[in-house]
C-alpha cells in the first residue's frame, strides 16, 4: 500500500474514539482505503490532560501547525471557530483534504473554507456535523444531486432529544435529563448550543445549503430552544395525544404576500402526533426526512450523538479521502451560489 499520514486535531469524546478506532482496525481500514492510514499525531492543548481512552503517550503535541505542515490528511476534532479555522485554513494551504465534524463552523464560515479547499482543489469531508452516525451529507450533495428537494425536516440534536424524551417518557425534570445527557456525551462543552437551539440552527444550515445548492446563512434560520418546555407542557401534549420535539426545517416556499420564490429554515418545539414516526425517535437518535420531487420521501434515522457514533461517519470520510489521494480524482464540490432567497416567515405551523 502506499502510506497516508493522518493527524489528528482534539482528542475529546469523538476525536479518541477515531485514535482508538484508527489504531485497532488498522489494517481493515487500509484495504478499504487502498492505503495505509498512519496517525502521525494528535494536537491538544494539554497533554497530560484525563482522556476517555489510553492511547499511546507520545501521538500527542500541542504543536499543531507543525503537525499540519506533515498530513495528507487532517482530522478536526476540536469544535468552535478557532483555532478550528485557521488549522484548516493552514491544512488547505499544505494541500490537505479535511476531514471535520465541525457544524459550528461550516455553518458560520463554510463558504470561505469551500472556496480556499477549491482553489487549491483540496476537498472538505464533514458527514460527521450532522446527525453524527447518519448517512445524510452524503445522500443530499450526491445520492440526490438530480433530484429536486422540496422539503429537509426533521430532529438533528440527539441530547435534547434525550431530553425531551426522558421528560415524556420517565418523567425526568429537565435538570436530570441534562445530567444524563451530559454523561453520555451527547452535550456540546457548552451545553446552550443545544437546549437554545444553536446547535440544531447550525445542523439546519448545513442541510439547507446542501438540499438548495444555495448558502443559507445560520443568522437566516428562525431559532427557538427548548428551555422554555416544563414538564406540565409535555406531561399536556402527551393527555392530547402529542410529543413535544425540537425540530428542525428547511422547505421551499412561495411568499404569500409578495409571491417570491425561497425557502424557510426554522428551528422550534413543535407538537408531534403520537401516530408520526418522529415520535417514534427515542434517546439521542435523530431522524431526518428528505422530500424530493422524484425521489418522493425518504427518511435517515439513527445515532445523532457520542464518541464512537459520530466516529463512526469521520471514519468514513477518512476512507473516502485517502481513496481521492490514491486515485489521484477530482473531489465533489460544493454549491455555494445563491439560487434562493432565505424568506425569514419565523416559526410557522407547530404540530405535523
Ligand atoms: N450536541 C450534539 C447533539 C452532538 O446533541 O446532537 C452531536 O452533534
Amino acid at each position: 500500500y502506499r502510506g497516508l499520514k493522518v493527524a489528528l486535531l482534539g482528542a475529546g469524546s469523538v476525536g479518541s474514539q477515531v485514535a482508538r478506532l484508527l489504531l485497532e482496525h488498522a489494517d481493515e481500514l487500509a484495504s478499504r482505503a487502498g492505503a495505509s492510514l498512519e496517525l502521525i499525531g494528535i494536537a491538544v492543548r494539554d497533554v497530560d490532560a484525563p482522556r476517555d481512552v489510553d492511547l499511546p503517550k507520545e501521538l500527542y503535541t500541542t504543536d499543531a501547525e507543525q503537525l499540519i505542515l506533515s498530513a495528507d490528511i487532517v482530522i478536526e476534532l476540536i469544535g468552535g471557530i478557532e483555532p478550528a479555522r485557521s488549522h484548516i485554513l493552514q491544512a488547505i494551504n499544505a494541500g490537505a483534504d479535511i476531514v471535520t465534524a465541525n457544524k459550528a463552523l461550516l455553518a458560520t464560515h463554510g463558504p470561505e473554507l469551500f472556496d480556499a479547499a477549491e482553489q487549491v482543489g483540496a476537498q472538505l469531508y464533514y458527514e460527521a456535523a450532522v446527525a453524527a452516525a447518519i448517512p445524510i451529507i452524503r445522500p443530499l450533495r450526491e445520492s440526490l444531486a438530480g433530484d429536486r428537494i422540496n422539503r429537509v425536516l426533521g430532529i438533528v440534536n440527539g441530547s435534547t432529544n434525550y431530553m425531551l424524551d426522558r421528560m415524556d417518557r420517565f418523567g425526568d425534570t429537565m435538570e436530570d435529563a441534562a445530567a444524563v445527557a451530559s454523561e453520555l456525551g451527547y452535550l456540546e462543552a457548552d451545553p446552550t448550543l443545544d437546549v437554545e437551539g444553536y446547535d440544531a440552527a447550525q445542523k439546519a444550515t448545513i442541510l439547507a445549503s446542501l438540499a438548495f445548492h444555495t448558502t443559507v446563512p445560520v443568522e437566516a434560520v428562525h431559532r427557538e430552544g427548548i428551555t422554555g418546555i416544563t414538564k406540565a407542557q409535555v406531561d399536556l401534549a402527551r393527555s392530547e395525544g402529542y410529543v413535544i420535539k425540537l425540530l428542525a426545517i428547511a422547505e421551499r416556499i412561495v411568499d404569500e404576500t409578495t409571491g417570491e420564490e425561497g425557502l424557510s429554515a426554522r428551528v422550534y418545539p413543535a407538537l408531534i402526533g403520537r401516530e408520526h414516526p418522529l415520535a417514534a425517535v427515542h434517546g439521542g437518535n435523530n431522524a431526518v426526512f428528505v422530500e424530493a420531487e422524484n425521489a418522493g420521501s425518504l427518511m435517515f434515522y439513527g445515532a445523532g450523538a457520542g464518541g464512537k457514533e459520530t466516529a463512526s461517519a469521520v471514519l468514513g470520510d477518512l476512507v473516502s479521502a485517502a481513496r481521492r489521494h490514491v486515485a489521484g480524482g477530482p473531489g465533489v464540490g460544493e454549491s455555494t451560489h445563491a439560487d434562493l432567497p432565505v424568506l425569514e416567515i419565523g416559526r410557522v405551523t407547530t404540530r405535523y
